[in-house]
């Protein structure tokens, strides 16, 4: 099975599935097979050279939703790619592409969704909103994608808390580790799990 990974910025999500995927799959089962960025100065396309696998932008400006949607079918068929990691993807994918990938996209969140999802919700934000509102935990949510933003089905979640003196900075630094414990070991388990027995 072909997998691509989804990034757009740094990338320190996809820097660990990178490294340790071979680990939890073999190679014959499934692999890493390109990384697409819409960032030509996306961080993640270092790592992703430094490990061999190709990268792709998808030009996304100045194009009609149904160009967009063109232009990622594209490169999907281009590698064969039968399912989908985001690992901090700032676009929102057409329905064309969530549809046709339906129960074969997934995505992890920095927050307990279904709270402190949606629109804006990413990056500092998410943590900022989470200890204004005074929560006492927070934690991490790995879902599938639907044509809504963060909404799909949870797989996966899991809780940390949140001390009273914790700034936004502290709690997404907790977070990213939780991301970074489980996240490739979800993404493994999902791919398998869906991968009929011989
Ligand atoms: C992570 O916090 C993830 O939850 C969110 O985007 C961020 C990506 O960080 N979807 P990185 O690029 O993997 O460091």
């Amino acid at each position: 099975m072909n997998i691509a990974i989804f990034a757009s910025g740094e990338g320190s999500n996809a820097a660990v599935i990178m490294k340790t995927f071979g680990s939890f799959i073999k190679k014959e089962t499934a692999s890493l097979a390109v990384v697409i960025s819409n960032n030509e100065k996306a961080g993640v396309l270092n790592i992703a050279a430094d490990h061999n696998i190709p990268c792709e932008i998808v030009l996304l400006k100045n194009k009609t939703d149904a160009q967009q949607t063109e232009a990622y079918f594209k490169l999907l068929e281009k590698y064969k790619i039968e399912f989908i990691v985001l690992a901090g993807y700032l676009k929102k994918l057409p329905k064309e592409i969530t549809n046709a990938y339906f129960k074969k996209i997934i995505n992890i969140h920095p927050a307990l969704l279904p709270a402190y999802g949606g629109a804006g919700m990413y990056g500092k934000f998410v943590h900022k909103a989470v200890i204004s509102a005074g929560e006492t935990q927070s934690g991490i949510t790995v879902h599938y994608v639907d044509e809504v933003y963060d909404h799909g089905q949870i797989i996966f979640q899991v809780k940390c808390a949140v001390e009273k003196n914790d700034t936004a900075e502290d709690l997404a630094q907790k977070i990213l580790g939780l991301e970074h414990k489980f996240y490739t070991e979800i993404l493994a388990k999902t791919i398998l799990s869906q991968i009929p027995v011989k």
